[in-house]
């Protein structure tokens, strides 16, 4: 029943990742030039399909459907707009996506809630090394330390909004409305679980607390032909001791995850002893205990190494999450949507962050998950099923109906 909308959903899918920041990839950062283009694409669509839409204080995009009568209250349904570098078709951009097709396929049927399309501007936190700045936003969590966050550039989130031509005094705009029934969030899985056991589909009921911090190796920069090795204060080559205690702990840590994803040297020559090295880490458990153990470790652990080789440390938190749990009624109310649209109601925690995370600590949330064929996520071979987006397609349709039910009853 819903094939032909499933086919719609992934081409469209595809043919925004073709808005990019770097040519031959999928490559969107928060407040880019490619983001304005998907803005522009998807309001369009929304508009066509009965929605007043409107950009947030923030960027995030935002598309209402009326509810039957105007004191309805609301139905928020979200994911993110921004990717990683290199990234693939479908995360984030395939829940907006089948939120907006779900809408179209009500062909103008009120419910008895409005439904609140979320086209988060920034949840990777791949420009200013903070995730979630769009879903922080709307539950007011945005604050002027954040606001002067700066990217690799020195250029401030707070600027890179004004630059966007929106305006940071107005952040308020960005928070969700008070009548809000509760959050709900197509994602693909981004892993192998339902891949493995061939399911379709599997509602979140938790998802990991994740912190992050940058950890600064300070040095001494000197010529890489004259200085002496027992002399050298090389940032760098501290930082790659780290970088392998990271990882040798995370190894010996059962249920931790631990990335050292992005490194920035400097000077950054061939010829030039490192005075200076950026790496980040990113901790995910999902027991808050283990992962904030886990992050007090391997801080002490960069100054053992650093006082070892007289370098100096700056540590910088930049996130920090607990694990959260999903609601418990919203996640019964979708397994028996996935029931009825003929899946197994399967369900799990998320090891990937997202979005719900942020909202849930403020309304009932819940996410459904997609399988991810082969768990390839993060990377341009992502994908899905036209089968398995049709199920949940009809899965969601079952959840609106349900939650129409009982707001009625
Ligand atoms: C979001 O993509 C995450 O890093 O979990
Ligand atoms: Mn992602
Ligand atoms: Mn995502």
């Amino acid at each position: 029943m819903y094939a032909d909308v499933a086919r719609d959903v992934i081409s469209r899918c595809r043919s925004l990742a073709t808005y990019s920041d770097e040519p031959g990839f999928t490559t969107r950062t928060f407040l880019s030039d490619s983001m304005c283009q998907v803005h522009a694409d998807l309001s369009a669509w929304m508009a066509r399909v009965g929605m007043s839409v409107r950009l947030d204080a923030v960027g995030n995009l935002r598309g209402f459907y009326a509810g039957a009568s105007a004191d309805a209250p609301r139905l928020l349904v979200g994911s993110h707009l921004d990717t990683v570098p290199h990234a693939g078709a479908f995360d984030g951009v395939l829940g907006v996506v089948m939120g907006v097709a779900l809408i179209e396929t009500l062909h103008g049927r009120r419910l008895p809630f409005g439904i609140e399309i979320l086209g988060f501007s920034e949840e990777e936190g791949v420009r200013f090394g903070v995730p979630f700045i769009g879903s922080r936003a709307v539950v007011l969590d945005v604050d002027e330390a954040l606001l002067a966050v700066q990217d690799a550039r020195g250029i401030t989130i707070g600027q890179a909004i004004r630059d966007f031509g929106l305006d940071p005094a107005h952040i308020m705009d960005a928070r969700a409305e008070a009548n809000g029934l509760g959050y709900f969030e197509f994602h693909i899985e981004q892993g192998p679980v339902l891949d493995t056991l061939h399911r379709p589909l599997a509602v979140v009921d938790r998802i990991v607390g994740r912190s992050c911090a940058d950890a600064i190796f300070n040095g001494s920069p000197g010529h890489a032909g004259t200085t002496p090795m027992d002399g050298r204060r090389d940032a760098l080559a501290g930082a790659a001791e780290w970088i392998g205690g990271v990882e040798e702990y995370a190894r010996c840590t059962p249920g931790l995850v631990a990335t050292t994803g992005q490194v920035d040297v400097a000077p950054g020559a061939a010829n030039v002893i490192p005075g200076r090295c950026r790496v980040s880490v990113d901790v995910r458990h999902a027991g808050d205990d283990a992962r904030t153990a886990a992050i007090d470790r391997l801080r002490s652990l960069a100054h053992e190494i650093a006082a070892r080789r007289g370098l100096r440390i700056d540590w910088w938190p930049r996130f920090d999450h607990p694990a959260t749990t999903m609601s418990r009624s919203l996640v019964e109310m979708l397994a028996r949507a996935v029931e009825r649209a003929g899946a197994p109601g399967m369900i799990m925690s998320s090891g990937a962050g997202h979005d719900a995370m942020i909202l849930a600590a403020h309304m009932p949330a819940t996410m459904l998950f997609i399988r991810t064929p082969g768990g390839v996520s993060h990377h341009p071979d992502e994908s899905v099923t036209e089968g398995d987006v049709a199920i949940a397609l009809a899965a969601g349709m079952n959840f609106l109906d349900e939650l129409a039910g009982a707001v009625d009853g």
